[in-house]
Parts: C-alpha cells; sequence; structure tokens
C-alpha cells in the first residue's frame, strides 16, 4: 500500500496578470509549486507525488525533473478533469491518495500526515478537508445530513442563499482510496450552469455507498490558495515574518525586520547583525559577528566571521573574514575575497579572487583577475579585461602597490613586490621587484600663463 500526492497545478491563474503559470509565481524566491512539492518529499508518508501540469508545462518539468511524477491536462476543463488525467498514474494501484491544489504554499507536511492518519485510521473511503470560516463566500459549501455527515459540496455559484449561509467550506483537500477514484471519477458529469467538470461531485456520487469523513483545518493560513498578487504578498509577508522571527529568537538582530527579506535556504549564525533594508535569498550563509545592511543586498554568498557589509549588492561570492564591503561595493560572478580585505566606495569585483589584507577603495574595477595578498589599488584603477571579443586575465601577485588611476590592459601578469606608478595604461607583464611607469613625461613651460593671458609678470 502506497501512499500519493496529486497536485492540481494546470491552472493559469488568470488573476495574476503574469505570462507565467499561477504554480510558478515566486513566494520569497521560491516558485509556489516548489513549496508544495517540498511538503511531500517531507511527509513521513507520502510516497509519491504526481503532478498536473498544463499551462507553461515545460517550465514545471524543468524545475521538477526526477522529483514528480507528471500528467498533462490538455484543456482546463475543471478539477475533476485534471484528476481524470492523472488516473493513468493510479490505475491498479493499492492505497490512497491526497489530491491538493498547487497553489496553496503553506500546509506542513506534519498536517499533511496528520490528514492521512485520521483517513487511514477511521477506515474512510473518502476524508475532505474542510474549514470554518467567517466569510465563506467564494468556497464550496459542505452540505450534511441531521446525523451530521457529508453529503455534497455545493460550489458557490450554485448554492442557493441558503446554502450561501453554510459557513463550513471545501479546502480542496482530499483524501481517498485509489480504487474509488480511478472507478468514479469518469463518472462525473460536466456542471449544467459552467460546463466544468467539479471534483467536488465526487462527494454526491459516493455519499450513499462509501464512508465519507471531514477533517477541520483550524490553521488557515495553510489552506491559504493564492489567486491573485495581493494575496501573493501576504502570503510572503506571513513567511518573512516567520523567518525573521525564527532568526532572531535563535540570536540575529534584526534591525526594523519589517524591512528585511530573508528567504528560507539562508542560514544565520547567532550574532550576525542585520540592519534595515536588507535582502538575503538564495543559498547564503553568514557567519558570526558579521553586520549586514543597511541597503544590501546578497544573494547566495558564502559570508565569514566579523564581516561588514553595507550598502552593497552581493551575488554568487564569499567574504573572507574581518573584511569591510561598502559602502556602494558591487561583488559578482564567483569572486572570492579574502580575509581583512576592503573593497568598496564604488568597487566592482567580477569573477575575482582578491587576497588576504588587499585594498580596493575607490572607484576600481577588478573583473576576471587573481590578486594576491596586500595588494593596493589606486583609486580609479581598472582592469581591462574586455578587447571587445572576448574577456582576458588579469594575474597580479603579492604586495603589489597599483597608484591611482591605471589600466591594466588583460591579458597581463604583474609579479610580486611591484610598484606601478600612477596614470599608467600597463599593457607588458612587469617581473618581480620593478617599478612600472608607463605614460609620457611630464613638460612644465615656465611662465606659459603670463605670456598667454598677456598678464605682467608678477
Ligand atoms: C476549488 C473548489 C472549492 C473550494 C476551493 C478552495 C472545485 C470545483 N472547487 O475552487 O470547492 O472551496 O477550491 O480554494 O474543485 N485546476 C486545474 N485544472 C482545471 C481547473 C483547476 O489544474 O481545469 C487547478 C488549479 O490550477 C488550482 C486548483 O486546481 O491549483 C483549484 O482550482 P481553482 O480554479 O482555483 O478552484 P476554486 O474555484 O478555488
Ligand atoms: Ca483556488
Amino acid at each position: 500500500m502506497k501512499t500519493y500526492a496529486l497536485v492540481l497545478a494546470a491552472g493559469k491563474g488568470t488573476r495574476m496578470r503574469t505570462n507565467i503559470a499561477k504554480c510558478a509565481f515566486p513566494i520569497l524566491d521560491k516558485p509556489i509549486i516548489e513549496y508544495v512539492v517540498e511538503r511531500f518529499e517531507n511527509s513521513k508518508l507520502v510516497n509519491e507525488t504526481i503532478l498536473i501540469v498544463g499551462y507553461k508545462k515545460e517550465y514545471f518539468y524543468k524545475l521538477l525533473d526526477n522529483r514528480v511524477k507528471f500528467a498533462v491536462q490538455k484543456e482546463q476543463k475543471g478539477t475533476a478533469d485534471a484528476v481524470k488525467s492523472a488516473i493513468g498514474h493510479l490505475k491498479d494501484t493499492k492505497g490512497q491518495t491526497i489530491i491538493v491544489p498547487g497553489d496553496v504554499p503553506l500546509m506542513t507536511s506534519e498536517l499533511t500526515d496528520e490528514i492521512i492518519k485520521k483517513h487511514l485510521n477511521d477506515k474512510n473511503d473518502l476524508t475532505v478537508c474542510t474549514m470554518i470560516v467567517d466569510d465563506p463566500s467564494g468556497y464550496g459549501r459542505i452540505i450534511k445530513d441531521s446525523k451530521n455527515n457529508i453529503k455534497k459540496i455545493i460550489e458557490h455559484k450554485n448554492a442557493t442563499d441558503k446554502q450561501k449561509l453554510i459557513k463550513e467550506v471545501n479546502t480542496s483537500i482530499y483524501v481517498i482510496n485509489n480504487s474509488l477514484l480511478t472507478e468514479n471519477i469518469l463518472k462525473i458529469e460536466a456542471n449544467k450552469l459552467t460546463g466544468e467538470y467539479y471534483l467536488t461531485d465526487i462527494v454526491e456520487l459516493l455519499a450513499n455507498d462509501y464512508k465519507i469523513g471531514t477533517f477541520i483545518i483550524e490553521d488557515h493560513y495553510q489552506t491559504l490558495g493564492i489567486n491573485n498578487n495581493k494575496q501573493a504578498s501576504e502570503i510572503e509577508e506571513y513567511l518573512k515574518n516567520k523567518i525573521n522571527d525564527k532568526h532572531m529568537l535563535n540570536g540575529v538582530t534584526i534591525e526594523s525586520p519589517e524591512t528585511v527579506r530573508i528567504s528560507f535556504d539562508v542560514k544565520i549564525e547567532p550574532g550576525v547583525t542585520i540592519k534595515q533594508n536588507t535582502i538575503i535569498t538564495g543559498k547564503t550563509t553568514i557567519r558570526s559577528g558579521s553586520t549586514i545592511g543597511p541597503n544590501t543586498t546578497i544573494k547566495t554568498a558564502k559570508i565569514l566571521e566579523d564581516v561588514i557589509i553595507e550598502d552593497s549588492v552581493i551575488t554568487n561570492s564569499t567574504v573572507g573574514e574581518k573584511s569591510y564591503v561598502g559602502p556602494f561595493a558591487h561583488i559578482r560572478d564567483l569572486s572570492v575575497i579574502g580575509k581583512n580585505v576592503r573593497v568598496g566606495n564604488f568597487t566592482e569585483v567580477k569573477n575575482s579572487t582578491i587576497g588576504d589584507d588587499s585594498f580596493a577603495s575607490h572607484h576600481i574595477y577588478v573583473g576576471d583577475a587573481t590578486v594576491g595578498n596586500r595588494v593596493n589599488f589606486g583609486s580609479g584603477t581598472v582592469t581591462v579585461n574586455f578587447d571587445g571579443k572576448e574577456k582576458h586575465q588579469t594575474i597580479i601577485g603579492n604586495d603589489v602597490f597599483i597608484g591611482c588611476n591605471v589600466n591594466l590592459i588583460a591579458p597581463i601578469k604583474i609579479s610580486d613586490d611591484v610598484i606601478i606608478a600612477a596614470g599608467s595604461t600597463i599593457t607588458h607583464d612587469i617581473n618581480e621587484g620593478s617599478l612600472a611607469i608607463a605614460r609620457k613625461r611630464q613638460e612644465t613651460k615656465n611662465d606659459f600663463f603670463y605670456e598667454y593671458f598677456k598678464k605682467n609678470n608678477k
């Protein structure tokens, strides 16, 4: 006996007004559907997940390849029609299936397992998860008989005024025994009003002959679906606060947490301070003693101990211990900054390594470079890495002192213990221990000013 999860994600999500599928919409930088799939991956009871896709299906194939089985609903003719398209995977299987909408991200794997356990313990044929809400409008209403047994679900559109007063509603989460599902799904007829096939109709179809139970979900966040951008933002806000709270309770200081956005896979050690207007995403780790922000964006970076980063952007890079980045630095594309390095004041580092105790602090561009320890970049230095066709490497040894406004025309190699005079455009490699000057000598014409402006010499 296996437990399957069936996820309905074929919908377009017209109300989001974006050209991505609704279930692909990102919440804290993670597509909604990944929350749903991870829930089943972390469940103790679910063995296999089947994802029903339709609109923009290639996106889902790419994102979840090897993690789920796919079924395709060609046309969106309703939730029962969606389930029909997955029947091939469930035919002749023993066990039960939890059916969920693909646009409900917050349900936990713990709740999932609780629902499945109740279905099994109560020996139900079908379990319908419901909730009791103050404002039931839009939801399918749960119709029960005098003995409190569920008899059917009436969609809002089809409900009478009296039925509309019912506050117990359908969450669109069900558990059903596989044989029952595969034998009955084709019997559901199109709704007379809308022409759609409603999965909710399965309740009425089975009510007389089978055991149908309800499971009331108390925490309504867990059933919250995303139909428009406002709901997406509300769910994101809820998750953001939850994540910030978790970090703060774990010993991270967050100043004005309402302005700080940290996504799931970020690891932050206790003893870190995060300042205002900071966004940290991707698989980022931040070691203790570091201070990040204000106004900083970090995506997939490794920040080691006692680092300070302010007003900067760091992506796919590492910053070593005790380094100080910012204000206004951009470090990107697999750069590695060593220990006790200074990068800031309008400096960009791209796809480069900078060794320990180096200094690149005033309007500098370091691109495609390997830089040694104790290198001092003068203000305005540029590694000229692009010739209009290809990118080239700059290699700089240890203990190199580079004057202001130096162009290093790559490919080029600067050995250890070198001084480069300010204003030089360096086109040839420089040997160890030398001074390189590559600029025209200054010419000074005495008294030229007075002659030129016909003023008397003082
Ligand atoms: C559904 C339920 C309703 C319940 C509500 C809870 C039906 C008929 N109604 O209504 O009783 O109260 O959820 O939020 O089931 N989908 C497909 N293919 C389709 C149609 C939908 O894959 O042809 C998917 C959507 O992508 C979505 C899910 O099924 O993830 C639910 O569809 P949606 O249109 O949002 O149903 P509701 O009107 O919310
Ligand atoms: Ca919905």
